[in-house]
């Protein structure tokens, strides 16, 4: 009788287990939009397996499922030196991570890719006995430490007045940004922020409304900016990098601890 009992409990757990396991990795059950992204990756690495070994492993810790297509994701894996950031190497390139939006889940992906666990999970991908992936040369190593030279002070009064209509940019305008554009603190937290406000002004989507002198060409007769246009010289948008990075990247949640 106890052992009937004793092996009921084990299968009953056994089956839970594979229950939580089935629910985690089934589509539509984490319906909420940032636990879940796509992701694209040209064929080489897709063939290469690694993702299959990666996945997985993020979804578990994290809850986030990531969809590989082929175009139109969240997040890309590529080959373009000038997109994103180099996080390993192997099958014969570099190759690096770049979020395209600014999704939640994707930007967690690219954290955790380039945590310790993150990057002895890729190292870790074995084919017969080979690692056919390993850490990235410290080419970045310069860009990790890269000063920023503008003047973060005037950076915050140019973000306040000219983006914080939108965005939230420090605490003075927590209630006067709009809710469903991204803190500067989220966006702090993509490894390549400093990319992304570079040209900021190139990306939905602020062309329809923004003016960097010397740099963008004047709206079309036809098309004039919707909104009170943004205006910014060269020199704030550095000053508005300078104060970014000095910003405490958002919080969004400590990775589940799996023993
Ligand atoms: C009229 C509203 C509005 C204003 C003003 C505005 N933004 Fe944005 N910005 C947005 C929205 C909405 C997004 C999110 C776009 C998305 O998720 O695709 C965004 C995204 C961004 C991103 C991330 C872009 C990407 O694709 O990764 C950066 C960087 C950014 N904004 C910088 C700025 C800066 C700097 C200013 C001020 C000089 C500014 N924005 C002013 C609405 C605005």
């Amino acid at each position: 009788m106890r052992l009937v009992m004793t092996l009921c409990n084990r299968l009953t757990r056994t089956a839970m287990l594979w229950l939580a396991v089935a629910l985690l990795l089934m589509p539509g059950v984490a319906r909420a939009d940032d636990k879940r992204f796509r992701l694209s990756a040209p064929e080489a690495l897709a063939q290469s397996g690694l993702l299959q070994h990666l996945l997985p492993r993020f979804a578990l810790k994290t809850g986030v499922r990531v969809e590989v297509v082929e175009e139109g994701a969240e997040a890309e894996i590529t080959l373009a030196p000038q997109d994103g950031r180099a996080v390993f190497e192997g099958v014969g390139a570099v190759w690096r991570m770049g979020v395209v939006g600014a999704h939640p889940g994707a930007a967690r992906f690219a954290d955790w890719l380039t945590s310790e666990i993150g990057q002895r999970t890729v190292t870790s991908y074995e084919v017969a006995g080979v690692a056919p992936f390993r850490l990235p040369q410290v080419e970045d190593e310069a860009e990790a430490v890269a000063v920023f030279e503008g003047d973060a002070a005037l950076g915050k009064q140019v973000s306040l007045r000219q983006c914080g209509r939108c965005h939230v940019v420090a605490p003075e305008n927590r209630m006067g940004a709009i809710g469903s554009t991204p803190s500067f603190a989220v966006l702090r937290t993509f490894a390549d922020w400093d990319a992304r406000f570079q040209s900021f002004f190139a990306l939905k989507p602020h062309p329809a409304f923004t003016q960097v002198a010397g740099v963008t060409q004047p709206f079309a007769i036809h098309l004039p900016s919707p909104i009170a246009p943004i205006e910014v010289t060269l020199e704030e948008l550095e000053a508005i990098i300078a104060y970014v990075a000095g910003l405490a990247p958002a919080d969004l949640g400590a990775p589940i601890q799996v023993q």
